[in-house]
């Protein structure tokens, strides 16, 4: 069975979609995390995504792998622990732009069907209730007030040390929808038949409880 949970940035997807598959017991995947991984070894390789050799050279060669232990969920770039870089403001900067080149979505595409193919999964993202599993059981779109994402992005940013303005940030995520939304290959969209749910108001377990009740009412 695959959950797809999509929507904008900071609207609480990726805890959400962790709580929702530990309480089923499913594989979680955070799909953004895999844009930002690509990001990471772009930056750091000093690779121009325009040119299409040098960036499949590098798709080539890198390999993203996702441990979940004991609770604890952490993203290896060839072997290295990159759970907090992939976060910095350089990274996130940057991912609109490297995702929204065909090449990179169609490795990553491929990756997550395959790892989905041999199990049970919550999938996060922007684009896997419309692209990557347009056929999934259940699909949910979160949407949240932007002043509110920020607010909670700026929590996030300082548990890895960083400081940004509010102010600042509620651009930085206006500016990242838009870029997601209105690109040419797989944009942010919600799919049709995708249940919308605002978080603007809920608490995280609030937001939980209202996926595992419509699961289990329509299963
Ligand atoms: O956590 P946050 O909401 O900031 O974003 P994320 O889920 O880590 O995703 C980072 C970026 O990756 C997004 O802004 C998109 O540009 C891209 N992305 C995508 O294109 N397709 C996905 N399925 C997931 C993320």
């Amino acid at each position: 069975m695959i959950i797809a949970i999509d929507g904008p940035a900071a609207t609480g997807k990726s805890t959400t979609a962790k709580s929702v598959a530990q309480q089923l017991g499913f594989l979680y995947l955070d799909t953004g995390a895999m844009y930002r991984c690509v990001t990471l070894a772009v930056l750091n390789e000093g690779v121009d995504i325009k040119n299409s050799d040098q960036l499949n050279d590098l798709l080539s060669e890198i390999d993203i792998d996702i441990k979940m232990e004991d609770g604890s969920y952490e993203i290896f770039l060839n072997n290295i622990d990159v759970s907090v870089e992939i976060r910095t403001p350089d990274v996130t900067r940057k991912v609109s732009a490297v995702s929204a080149v065909k090449d990179v979505r169609l490795s990553m595409v491929r990756n997550q069907r395959k790892i989905a193919s041999k199990t049970d999964c919550v999938m996060e993202g922007r684009d896997i209730g419309t692209v990557v599993f347009p056929n999934a059981e259940f699909k949910f779109f979160l949407i949240a007030d932007s002043y509110v994402r920020a607010e909670r992005r700026l929590k996030d940013l300082r548990a890895i040390g960083e400081e940004k303005s509010i102010e600042e940030l509620e651009e930085d995520i206006k500016r990242r929808d838009e870029y997601d939304s209105s690109r040419e290959i797989s944009p942010l969209k919600k799919a049709e038949d995708a249940i919308v749910i605002d978080t603007t108001y809920l608490s995280i377990d609030e937001q939980v409880s209202r996926i595992i009740e419509i699961i289990n009412i329509k299963q």
